[in-house]
């Protein structure tokens, strides 16, 4: 920890909530520093002060793990494309949505939606999860629910399980699909690996398009139906260890 950490931040970051939320523990007399109750969250802390919530010892965690809903329009990427600024428009990217509450991290996202889909992102600054999440060999499933515009057959689903060849020659690993609603328009598809546009690309094939694709799962871990989209929280401990 630096000598120029604010309080407030510190706190944020080492409970992952955000400045907001530090700020209203502080003002509650929840936090100390130095066994002293300390409600200014604009002084600053040293390493060698102990700060406390609530009696327990805080330090500042070395990594971010954020569970974000992305909503539609938001584009996958830690800072707006040298395309877009040259063009002049502003653009919203995951990142833009949480860094209010963690200004001072490089967070990223491991793996990428479409502007248009919605649904699961993983935010982190942990470089070597993100790899090992997203590593071709290591087959992490994704899953998503997908709205298709014709119905789903039977000759989708055992061609996506033996693994499409899109339209430029690229082999795609197996993949499940299922339907989820009564009329085959709304379905699941997990995915083993990370294509550009792969869902759009592979309904292609079958002359079926997307109308909406949210992602629902990263491997083990669902995202929490109770994030709006826009909202994010911290992986929990458990949701963590069973991405690792
Ligand atoms: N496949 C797509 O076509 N788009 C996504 O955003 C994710 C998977």
């Amino acid at each position: 920890m630096d000598n120029s950490l604010r309080l407030d931040r510190f706190v944020s970051e080492s409970l992952q909530i955000t400045r907001k939320e530090s700020k209203a523990l502080l003002s509650r007399g929840k936090i100390t520093v130095n066994d002293v109750i300390e409600k200014n969250g604009s002084r600053h802390v040293a390493a060698a002060d102990i700060i406390q919530a609530d009696g327990i010892v805080l330090s500042r965690s070395e990594h971010v793990y954020l569970m974000l809903n992305k909503p539609a329009g938001i584009v996958s990427a830690s800072r707006a494309s040298d395309s877009a600024a040259a063009a002049g428009y502003a653009e919203t990217t995951v990142t833009d949505l949480v860094r209010e509450a963690f200004p001072r991290r490089e967070l990223f996202p491991a793996g990428r939606l479409d502007k248009t889909s919605t649904g699961f992102i993983l935010l982190t600054d942990d470089g070597i999860l993100a790899h090992a999440l997203l590593a071709p060999g290591r087959h992490v499933p994704k899953t998503y629910e997908v709205v298709i515009d014709t119905p789903l057959t039977e000759a989708m689903i055992t061609g996506f399980a033996a693994g499409p060849v899109l339209a430029d020659g690229t082999r795609l690993d197996g993949a499940e699909v299922r339907a989820l609603s009564a009329d085959g328009l709304t379905v699941e598809v997990i995915l083993h690996q990370g294509v550009y546009h792969q869902i759009k690309r592979m309904f292609g094939l079958f002359d079926a398009g997307v109308n909406a694709l949210h992602r629902t799962a990263i491997g083990p871990v669902r995202l929490d139906p109770s994030l709006k989209p826009g909202d994010w929280r911290p992986l929990t401990g458990e949701e963590l260890a069973s991405l690792r």
